[in-house]
């Protein structure tokens, strides 16, 4: 474990109070745990809008399978981008509507760029991508 450092931290006791409610339901063990988290969300938060940082994104979308050709052009734009796709996975949902889960990395600019052209795709009727900060070395 690395090496811990205590703080102490002044609340207002409404703030502390309304922040222990959260926790609790949220299931944290301690305060230490859940600020420890918070922390990290948000540092991973400002990280992720750096266009330059290095991620894994998970792209989800619905569509009409009817409407022309939107399979095509989603397999047309993940061979065209310099973007890596690591996998994807289709669901037929209804009758009418599949989904598909891309997962690629790539630069965080890159990645919104193609983002933005396959939600842009006609039939495409929703499109949400979701990322994650990489790092280039990781160890079990
Ligand atoms: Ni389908």
């Amino acid at each position: 474990m690395k090496s811990l450092e205590r703080i102490g931290v002044s609340l207002e006791k409404e703030l502390l109070s309304d922040f222990d409610k959260l926790i609790k339901k949220q299931g944290y063990q301690s305060r230490s745990e859940a600020l420890r988290d918070l922390i990290r969300h948000q540092l991973s938060e400002q990280t992720i809008e750096n266009p330059k940082t290095r991620a894994i994104a998970a792209i989800v979308l619905v569509y009409d399978h009817h409407a022309a050709k939107v399979m095509q052009k989603l397999t047309a734009l993940q061979h065209n981008h310099l973007l890596e796709t690591i996998s994807s996975m289709h669901v037929h949902m209804d009758s009418h509507d599949c989904m598909e889960i891309i997962v690629l990395k790539g630069t965080v600019g890159d990645i919104k760029k193609m983002g933005e052209e396959i939600v842009s795709i006609k039939g495409v009727k929703l499109g949400k991508v979701n990322l994650v900060e990489s790092h280039s070395t990781h160890s079990h």
